[in-house]
């Protein structure tokens, strides 16, 4: 049953925590979820000037931030790592609170997809991590670089064979995560890894925040094709939430 809800009616008030908690807290945590996360503008575009975070405000924001609290793990494409700035993963005080009260760890775990390992084992995204972060890679990756990694990181080999080879497999991520306990995953993009998890059917649920701007430009769409065969999975509305002009919606696996 799809539930439509103007919560905060004034254009820019953030969504209250509480309310948003009851709308994203998944009911079975042993239930294996992959959730993705985006915000685009209404005319398609996951980008403002190269970022996503012009596309944003506070209620995006607010649900940006519950949907990393009740995650296990934050899986991230290097790409968007690097073009975002990616910092140590953190949630709110309050969530803190909560994922304590819920047997959790503090903050969720940070895992990384790339083929280079062009990332920066000194950066604030490991050097300041509460959990040692996860990086997904494939054998062929170079190996200075999987060694700086290693320090700071558990480096795991999950690459694809044939077409997909050079790449990292989604699936094998997947089973990874599961079998390192971390059953609740959050994507936050980017479009090129979003693309692959649509490949391999592994998407759950979509939480797609649409901007109220018309972006024109060249910006990417949130989903770049992993190969060129076209898929149709179908989803269902589950949420709808309105902030002013902003559309912050559920979408589950059909
Ligand atoms: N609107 C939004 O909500 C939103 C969300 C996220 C990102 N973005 C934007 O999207 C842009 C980045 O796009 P993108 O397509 O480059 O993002 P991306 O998917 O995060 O990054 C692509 C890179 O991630 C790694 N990667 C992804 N999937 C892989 C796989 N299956 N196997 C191996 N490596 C994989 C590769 O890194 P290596 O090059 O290291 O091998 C690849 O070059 C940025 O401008 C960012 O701001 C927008």
């Amino acid at each position: 049953m799809t539930e439509i809800v103007e919560l905060f009616p004034e254009p820019g008030d953030p969504l209250e925590p509480g309310a948003l908690l009851s709308r994203y807290a998944p009911a079975d945590r042993s239930e294996p979820r992959l959730r993705v996360n985006f915000i685009q503008s209404v005319d398609g575009s996951a980008t403002l000037e190269g970022r996503s975070g012009g596309l944003g405000g506070p209620a995006d924001k607010a649900v940006f931030d519950i949907l990393r609290g009740v995650s296990d793990v934050v899986l991230v494409g290097a790409g968007t790592a690097r073009a975002e700035g990616y910092g140590a993963l953190t949630v709110t005080d309050d969530l803190m609170d909560w994922r304590l009260a819920q047997g959790l760890p503090a903050h969720p775990t940070m895992a990384l997809v790339s083929s280079s390992l062009d990332l920066d084992p000194a950066g604030d995204l490991f050097a300041k991590a509460f959990t040692r972060p996860l990086v997904f890679t494939v054998p062929s990756a170079p190996q200075d670089a999987r060694g700086r990694l290693a320090v700071v990181a558990t480096v795991i080999d999950a690459g694809g064979t044939g077409d997909a080879e050079g790449r990292v497999d989604p699936a094998l991520v997947r089973r990874e995560l599961l079998t390192r306990g971390l059953p609740q995953v959050l994507c936050e993009g980017g479009p090129r890894l979003f693309g692959d998890l649509i490949a391999a059917d592994l998407v759950d649920e979509l939480c797609l925040t649409l901007s109220p701007v018309l972006e024109g430009g060249a910006g990417p769409r949130i989903a770049l094709p992993a190969r060129d065969a076209v898929v149709h999975r179908g989803l269902e509305l589950a949420l709808l939430l309105r902030s002013g002009s902003m559309l912050l919606s559920r979408w589950t696996r059909a």
